[in-house]
């Protein structure tokens, strides 16, 4: 396996064993197990009606959806709220534990499945499977050619006439150069002092990290996947100052 893949899925299983709801909604005061599970979920209905709106702004997009994919599901904070809003809902992640999880907050509810899925592609499903394939605050947390990777097999699982909508950060809030130095400079540290640094500053030695990637890139690695730009509203949910946008494209339906 990719040795940037194997970090990237051994950080999000150490952060769903070791805090799984703050490692999805990290809000300082919610760390150690102290997000209510209400509060935590009524975040996600928040987050999915954005979204809601957003494509309502698109000509055409429904009301409820067949099959939706939630792309780096968590603990399903999203996938419970579309299943508000759609026949069937597919949460997919990298982490099991985040699965597990997930599979305990939904058990009863219908038409709800999670996937764990340790590739870098989605080939776990089949072309043409989903009319909404969605991600939040997902895509964020890996480089951009696993990202790029993702995208396109978005555009492969999804639906003729289907949609496909997430959010990407561009830009670090301005005047975060030195917390990035700080990062690069605790990577190099020897004998595990950096796992020691950062139990000491951040309470886990795992950390994710951002990354960020301009919006012409994001447009043309949909476009050449065969999705039609529709909407790009600015977004923060990166983090408090960042840049970025919400996405939403539609693949044609067939001629
Ligand atoms: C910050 S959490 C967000 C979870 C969910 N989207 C939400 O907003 O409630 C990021 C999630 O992305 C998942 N993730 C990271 N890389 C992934 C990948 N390559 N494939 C699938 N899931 C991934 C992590 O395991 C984690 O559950």
């Amino acid at each position: 396996m990719d040795p940037h893949f194997l970090k990237l899925k051994q950080v999000w299983e150490t952060l769903g064993d070791e805090d799984p709801l703050w490692a999805v909604v990290s809000r300082p005061d919610k760390r150690g197990g102290r997000w209510d599970l209400q509060e935590f979920l009524a975040t996600g209905v928040a987050d999915v009606e954005r979204f809601r709106l957003l494509l309502q702004r698109t000509a055409g997009a429904p009301d409820r959806f067949q099959h939706v994919l939630d792309f780096g599901c968590g603990v399903g904070r999203l996938s419970l709220a579309w299943s508000q809003h759609a026949e069937r809902v597919t949460g997919v992640d990298i982490s099991e534990p985040m699965v597990t999880q997930a599979r305990r907050i939904a058990e009863g509810r219908s038409g709800m499945t999670y996937v764990v899925n340790p590739r870098p592609d989605l080939s776990v499903f089949a072309d043409a499977s989903f009319d909404l394939c969605f991600s939040h605050i997902c895509l964020q947390h890996m480089p951009w050619d696993l990202a790029r990777g993702y995208l396109r097999e978005f555009a492969r699982v999804c639906a003729p006439g289907g949609w496909i909508a997430f959010q990407l950060p561009s830009a670090p809030a301005p005047g975060s150069g030195a917390a990035s130095l700080r990062q690069r400079l605790v990577d190099g540290l020897p004998f595990g002092l950096d796992r020691w640094y950062r139990r000491l500053r951040h309470g886990s030695s795992t950390v994710f990290e951002v990354f960020y990637t301009q919006p012409e890139v994001v447009l043309d690695t949909l476009r050449a996947a065969g999705a039609e730009p529709l909407l790009q509203e600015p977004d923060d949910s990166a983090g408090h100052g960042t840049s970025g946008f919400l996405y939403a494209f539609r693949k044609p339906a067939r001629a």
